[in-house]
C-alpha cells in the first residue's frame, strides 16, 4: 500500500490509473477504522482496482460544540489494517492540504440537508458534501462506497452526484453491527461500562418495530410508539428524533406504501448515535432490513 499525503500526488496517481482504463474505487472515511469501514473496502475490492481509502477528519462537518478535537485518531492502526486488507492507496491529507487558508467554496444540497441530522447539526451536511466533492475530484473514482448506516448522508451525496453530473457511481453498503445489534461506529469508542450496554437500545427499538411489522402492524404512528417505549426503558438514553421517512424525499410518511426508513438519533451520556432500518414493500409483505 502506498500512503499519499498531497492532493497533487493523489491526482497524479488517479490520472495515471484512469489513463490505463483502470476502475478506481474510493472509500471515504474519517479513520478509527472498524468492520463497517472494512466492509466498504471489501465491496470496493470486488468491483474496483485500484482501491483508494481516504482518512480525513473533516473539520467542516463538525459543529463548534461537537467532538472534532477528541474524535478518535488511530492512523497507525488504520494503516496496518488497510495494508492487511490489500488496499492499494491510503489518501491521508493534512487539514491545510485540503483547506488552504484562502479556501472559500462550499457545496450545499438544499432541502435534504436541512432536516433530521441537518436540523440538529446545522452546517454538518454542507461540510460533508464539500469534502466528498473534493475527494471525488481528487481521487477520480468510477465508484465511491458509502454505508447505509448514514442513510441521510448517502442520500444527499447521491443528489449532489446527480445534480452536478458527477462521473462517480455512489454505491450503498449494508449496516455492519456488533453481535448484540449495536451498529459499528468510530464514536462507539466513547462508550464505557453501562453506556455501552444502554447503547444497544437503538437496535432493540428498531427490532421492536420489525417485530411489530412482522405481526402485521403497518401504522407508522403505532410503530413509533412501540419504538419510543423501548427507548424510554433506558434512562441513560435521550432520543433526539425517531421518524418514518420516505426513502427518496426524507419527508415524514403516514403510510408505508413505498420504500422508507425509520431513522433514529439518540444520546447515550455525551455520545450521540444514529441508526436506521430500511422498509421495503414486497408482494404481500413489508421487508425490514436492520
Ligand atoms: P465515517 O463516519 O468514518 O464513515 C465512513 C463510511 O463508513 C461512511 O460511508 C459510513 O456510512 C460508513 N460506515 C460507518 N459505520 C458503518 C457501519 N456500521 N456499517 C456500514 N457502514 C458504515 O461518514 C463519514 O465518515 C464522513 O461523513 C465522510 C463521508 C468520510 C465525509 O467526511
Amino acid at each position: 500500500m502506498e500512503t499519499i499525503h498531497t492532493v497533487a500526488w493523489m491526482k497524479h496517481v488517479a490520472a495515471e490509473a484512469r489513463r490505463q482504463d483502470r476502475v478506481i474505487g474510493l472509500v471515504p472515511t474519517m479513520g478509527a477504522l472498524h468492520e463497517g469501514h472494512l466492509s466498504l473496502v471489501r465491496a470496493a475490492q470486488k468491483q474496483c482496482s485500484p482501491v483508494v481509502v481516504s482518512i480525513f477528519v473533516n473539520p467542516k462537518q463538525f459543529g463548534p460544540a461537537e467532538d472534532f478535537q477528541k474524535y478518535p485518531r488511530t492512523l497507525e492502526a488504520d494503516c496496518r489494517s488497510l495494508e492487511q486488507h490489500g488496499v492499494d492507496y491510503l489518501f491521508a491529507p493534512s487539514p491545510e492540504e485540503i483547506y488552504p487558508a484562502a479556501f472559500r467554496t462550499a457545496v450545499v444540497v438544499e432541502g435534504l440537508s436541512e432536516r433530521l441530522e441537518g436540523r440538529l447539526r446545522p452546517g454538518h451536511f454542507r461540510g460533508v458534501t464539500t469534502i466528498v466533492l473534493k475527494l471525488l475530484e481528487i481521487a477520480q473514482p468510477r465508484l465511491a462506497f458509502f454505508g447505509r448506516k448514514d442513510a441521510q448522508q448517502v442520500r444527499i451525496i447521491r443528489q449532489m452526484a446527480l445534480d452536478l453530473n458527477l462521473d462517480a457511481e455512489i454505491v450503498v453498503c449494508p449496516i455492519v453491527r456488533e453481535s448484540d445489534g449495536l451498529a459499528l461506529s468510530s464514536r462507539n469508542a466513547y462508550l464505557r461500562g453501562a453506556d455501552r450496554q444502554a447503547a444497544t437500545v437503538l437496535y432493540r427499538s428498531l427490532d421492536a418495530v420489525r417485530r411489530a411489522i412482522v405481526a402485521g402492524e403497518r401504522n407508522p404512528a403505532y410503530l413509533l410508539m412501540a419504538l419510543r417505549q423501548v427507548i424510554a426503558s433506558e434512562r441513560a438514553v435521550t432520543l433526539d428524533y425517531a421518524e418514518f421517512v420516505d426513502a427518496d424525499t426524507f419527508e415524514p410518511v403516514v403510510a408505508l406504501r413505498k420504500a422508507s426508513y425509520v431513522l433514529i438519533a439518540a444520546r447515550v451520556g455525551q455520545t450521540r448515535l444514529i441508526d436506521n432500518a430500511l422498509l421495503e414493500p414486497a408482494a404481500e409483505s413489508l421487508n425490514v432490513t436492520l
